[in-house]
């Protein structure tokens, strides 16, 4: 009877427990939790489950990922999969967490290492682990030698995405060579009917989404370049079913936090299965761990959505701002800004940038940046950088004149800077030749007439920082655009040991990110963005450091269309920078009205590049007006819900983006058409993501609903009737705001 009673109890405390559990994450908060008999860990948060366990063999093994499943839901041990053939071995059979190479797997590896005597074999154990609130640290070892892996994971509890990371350390007493390091491997559910999307571009024509099955092999993401890279972004998502689509469907995603040369590979295996390893990137890398000493990967951090491409990619915008960024986890919203790129290029001066401040303030712009040209002997591409002395000839009392005008007006001041580069044209290459990437002996590249300092050297990465510093300290600076405008060649470092210098890979980009947080712990209100050529360095690594981003130097309004749908697959529109610029644009020679092209910029952090000296009147009255339009939906936009109505890719005549505030209070809706044919009118458009009972009132921004359209109704209207558009010609736009009543 007592013992019975006991079970009771026990039984009632335990429901009680899976019932608090169960509310606990009903409530979005994040758990983390190890069942001793059946050695499963099991991360809960978001909605989303993630399971792992140690195997009958002391691996490491995956066992869930993907919508959550109740507390009550026994998951089965991990268990090894039998050999399926002499070919098939149980190592390649079994998926793992995190494999070394060795005991002979031949599918991707996250960590490759040689030993001083040529032993090259790695075979993974489980050792021990460690919760700690919201962070899991398993450590494994090798079977043999005193290798030493720390895998950490931690989940976000509003959005479910898991953060993964190894710590390797070298315990034996001899040196080793680490071939290819992991951050971490993720594994989906067996079976074939996967499609990959994945993010490629060029200079100015980043953001192109592409899509593909996943069939048996292997696809490889990657950038050799030495930094992020316009050709391929570190993200990826993974669809499964036949028809999934934007808002449905099982998705899951990652996104590598890691500035410099990263590799995503996607397999499908012999059998089936997928997986996916991301880290360092293992061509050319090679990083020599002497004994006691250990090697941090970046973080890839992987997202599992239930409704589709839509709802992952808010997912991924929710943890951008509330768990990335510098700001986090209430990023202020970007400001308006004017920048001088388009309208002079290298002629700034004086009277020119003081002009252009004037008529950017009339406008309603909040930060007035001077790009290029202010520094140095820089006249063109072809002299200056590394000199980061103010020119006196276009500046003859220093920059304090322009900066205390451009405050008097109202703006703050930003300054582009581009630090890690020099030009064999200036005195800093004339006095350091050696403090550049280089191979001695051997050419050395130039890319638009410069080179790459070498940021791994600590001198190098002193003297960068201390100009920064410099800059900072005497002049009232607010902002930063850190340009970075080619990629590496002869990545060498000869002043270390040749079994040392491949570590460039890890130094320079460490060294990067150690001055971004410097500088921003010595200038807190500083903000910072990472431009390299336009969208070259956008990751999650940089976007830990720096404020918001310059998605492209494509400034075409219809292009950036596709270029920022493209974006917004891994990125917030609350990093992304979205200029309008002169028309016809330099890039297509494209002509637009002010307005669409407005209406295009408005959908992220928007700024203006025009040359201001050659508007008119109504060019000016148009801009103050959106401007201020802007300024009253931005916080929906640049931290709301986005939902993609309307792809413009794919030669769509029709594109729509729609943001919905955080409270449901506030939705703002953007319409484009290239072009009208044989008379049809605009599709009608239904609203998502509002709340169905709350009546909102519409009100137009810029273009007007069809006469027919009611002046407020219900989310449920706006969403199920949907709303017509008066939208018909070439290269039209429209954009509304619907309020709540
Ligand atoms: C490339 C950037 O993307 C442009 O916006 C501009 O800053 C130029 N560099 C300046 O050289």
């Amino acid at each position: 009877m007592i013992r019975s009673m006991k079970k009771m109890t026990y039984c009632l405390a335990f429901a009680g427990f899976v019932f608090f559990q169960m509310k606990a994450l009903s409530q979005d908060s994040g758990t983390i939790h190890f069942n001793a008999e059946t050695k499963v860990f099991r991360l809960d948060g978001g909605g989303v489950t993630y399971a792992f366990g140690v195997n009958d063999g002391d691996e490491l093994q995956p066992v869930y990922w993907g919508h959550a499943v109740s507390l009550q839901d026994k998951l089965a041990a991990a268990k090894r999969l039998p050999e399926a053939a002499s070919f098939d071995s149980t190592a390649n059979t079994t998926p793992k967490e995190f494999a070394g190479w060795g005991g002979g797997i031949y599918t991707e590896p996250a960590l490759k290492v040689t030993f001083p005597d040529g032993n090259r074999d790695l075979v993974l154990h489980y050792v021990s682990h460690k919760i700690d609130g919201n962070t899991l640290t398993v450590t494994v070892k090798d079977v043999e030698r005193a290798v030493v892996v720390e895998m950490q994971y931690t989940i976000d509890p509003a959005t479910g995405i898991v953060g993964r990371s190894a710590v390797i350390e070298n315990k034996t007493t001899s040196p080793i060579m680490i071939e290819a390091a992991a951050a971490a491997t993720w594994n989906l559910p067996q079976g074939t009917d996967y499609s990959l999307r994945y993010l490629t571009g060029r200079w100015a024509g980043e953001w192109h989404l592409q899509k593909q099955a996943l069939l048996p092999g292997e696809v490889v993401l990657q950038s050799k370049r030495g930094s992020t890279g316009h050709q391929n972004n570190p993200w990826f998502a993974i669809e499964r079913g036949e028809h999934p689509d934007e808002e449905s469907g099982d998705v899951w995603f990652g996104a590598l936090a890691w500035s410099g040369s990263w590799r995503i590979s996607v397999e499908q295996d012999q059998l089936q299965q997928i997986r996916v390893t991301g880290g360092f990137n293992p061509f050319d890398f090679g990083y020599k761990l002497l004994p006691g000493k250990e090697l941090k990967t970046p973080v890839f951090y992987g997202g599992y959505s239930h409704a589709g491409m839509g709802e992952a990619s808010r997912i991924l915008h929710r943890f951008e701002l509330a768990q990335i960024l510098p700001q986090s986890p209430t990023p202020k919203p970007r400001p308006v800004i004017y920048n001088s790129w388009e309208a002079t290029e290298f002629r700034v001066d004086m009277p020119g940038q003081s002009a252009l401040a004037d008529k950017a303030a009339s406008i309603g712009a909040e930060r007035f940046i001077m790009d290029d040209g202010w520094f140095g002997q820089r006249k063109d591409d072809h002299a200056g950088l590394g000199d980061w002395y103010v020119n006196k000839e276009k500046f003859p009392n220093g920059l304090k004149p322009l900066i205390d005008h451009v405050r008097s007006l109202g703006m703050d001041f930003g300054l582009w800077v581009e630090p890690e580069m020099v030009n064999p044209d200036s005195d800093l290459y004339r006095k350091h030749p050696d403090w550049v990437l280089n191979f001695p002996g051997r050419p050395r590249t130039e890319q638009r007439n410069q080179m790459v300092l070498n940021l791994a050297r600590k001198d190098v990465r002193d003297y960068v920082y201390g100009f920064l510093d410099d800059i900072l300290a005497h002049n009232q600076i607010a902002f930063l655009k850190w340009d970075y405008n080619r990629n590496w060649s002869e990545p060498g470092w000869p002043t270390v040991a040749p079994d040392e210098q491949k570590q460039v890979y890890v130094e320079y980009t460490r060294n990067l990110y150690s001055i971004l947080a410097d500088l921003r712990k010595k200038y807190p209100n500083v903000e910072i963005e990472s431009c390299s050529g336009g969208g070259g360095r956008v990751d999650l690594g940089i976007l830990g450091h720096t404020d918001e981003v310059w998605p492209s130097d494509n400034t075409d309004p219809f292009d950036r269309l596709s270029i920022q749908d493209g974006f917004s697959y891994a990125y917030t529109p609350g990093v992304m920078m979205a200029w309008v610029t002169d028309s016809p644009s330099w890039v297509n020679n494209r002509t637009t009205t002010l307005t669409y092209r407005f209406l295009s910029s408005m959908q992220g952090g928007l700024g203006v590049g025009a040359n201001l000296t050659k508007w008119s009147d109504a060019d000016f009255a148009t801009a103050k007006e959106l401007i201020a339009a802007y300024k009253g939906i931005r916080e929906t936009v640049q931290h709301g819900s986005l939902y993609r109505l309307v792809s413009p890719r794919d030669g769509s005549e029709q594109s729509v983006t729609e943001s919905v505030s955080i409270d449901r209070k506030q939705a703002a809706l953007f319409a484009f058409l290239h072009s009208s044919t044989m008379g049809y009118p605009y599709p009608r458009v239904f609203l998502k993501g509002l709340d169905a009972n709350t009546t909102y009132k519409v009100t137009p921004i810029a273009g007007a609903l069809r006469k027919d359209s009611p002046a407020s109704a219900t989310g449920a209207y706006w969403m199920s009737h949907g709303v017509d558009l008066e939208l018909r010609g070439d290269l039209q736009a429209a954009a509304f705001r619907f309020d709540a009543q």
